[in-house]
């Protein structure tokens, strides 16, 4: 399940943040120093986020986020969809893995009624979502841990009703052992909601570059029988899916309508769904 083409690993990322770093024929990196990278990078993420500067600046950070129209909307698509394949109902415990400074664990606890955990690898990201929790005056409504996805160490067996994990689980380099600890930490009958780049978008295969924009390292994209193999090989049920088209962060409010009708068209039209970015894959734990 390797990616084909291994990035250059070791710091160069951090200093090649926004260009492409180079492809190289050095030797892939264990499993664990591939995690300490991505911590490390995520940690800078964090500590040049938006989340951070308006706890810096004492900037109410619910109007911050409230500007940034596109990214809301493909947030509250994602968790809108979470939610139908999860058969999740307000007031349930959920965990999100991979929360990075917390934006969706923040909106499904506010927003959608959830009682929310959040784990992201990143110890940086758990400091700064736990920081900006308290400022929001939710810091006893969500539990943020740091902890990884193919280990969850951080939390007890069946311990939430379910679990959903939104552009993480594509940078673990064992996805199938994540999903088994998802299974681990759900109840019996709980479902489990991740989402997975889909090999056969354009944007992925021949677009990105093209349009300069960043590749991450150590990235894979999975097409839907690989999606499902997985879910079954570890041991969840009743697996389902939903694709969604990709709504760019960077698009401008005014363009935003355009995107909502493209999305309403494209996610029903065969052919065109087919290519859609996002997989989101839903199984449920099996009944004890
Ligand atoms: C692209 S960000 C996605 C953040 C957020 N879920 C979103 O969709 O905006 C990927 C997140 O996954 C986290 N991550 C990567 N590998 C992980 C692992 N093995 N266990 C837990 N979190 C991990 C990173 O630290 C980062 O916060």
């Amino acid at each position: 399940m390797g990616s084909p083409l291994h990035l250059k690993a070791g710091p160069v990322h951090l200093r090649t943040l926004g260009k492409i770093p180079a492809v190289t024929d050095e030797p892939t990196p264990s499993a664990d120093a591939v995690k300490a990278e991505m911590s490390d990078y995520y940690d800078r993420l964090a500590s040049n986020s938006a989340a951070a500067r308006s706890l810096d600046s004492g900037e109410d950070p619910e109007s911050i986020a409230a500007a940034d129209l596109a990214r809301r909307y493909f947030q509250m698509r994602k968790m809108r969809a979470a939610e139908r394949l999860g058969g999740f109902q307000p007031a349930q415990r959920l965990v999100e893995v991979g929360c990075a400074t917390g934006p969706y664990t923040i909106r499904l606890s506010t927003e959608m009624g959830y009682r929310m955990t959040g784990v992201d690898i990143s110890p940086r990201s758990i400091e700064i979502a736990r920081e900006l929790a308290v400022s929001l005056g939710l810091g006893d409504e969500i539990a943020y841990l740091q902890g990884d996805f193919e280990r969850l160490e951080c939390l007890d067996d069946g311990s939430h009703d379910g679990l959903v994990s939104f552009s993480c689980i594509r940078y673990v380099p064992d996805p199938l052992a994540a999903l088994r600890q998802a299974r681990r930490v759900v109840k019996p009958g709980g479902r489990v909601v991740v989402d997975f780049p889909n090999r056969f978008c354009p944007w992925f295969k021949h677009l990105k570059t093209r349009f300069g924009v960043n590749v991450h390292f150590e990235d894979r994209h999975f097409s839907a029988r690989e999606v499902r193999d997985m879910f079954t090989d570890a041991g969840l049920e009743s697996v389902r899916f939903t694709k969604l088209l990709f709504t760019p962060t960077i698009t401008p409010a005014a363009l935003l309508p355009a995107f909502k009708l493209l999305d309403l068209i494209g996610e029903r039209t065969p052919g065109l769904k087919e290519t859609a970015a996002i997989i989101m894959c839903s199984g449920q734990v099996p009944s004890a």
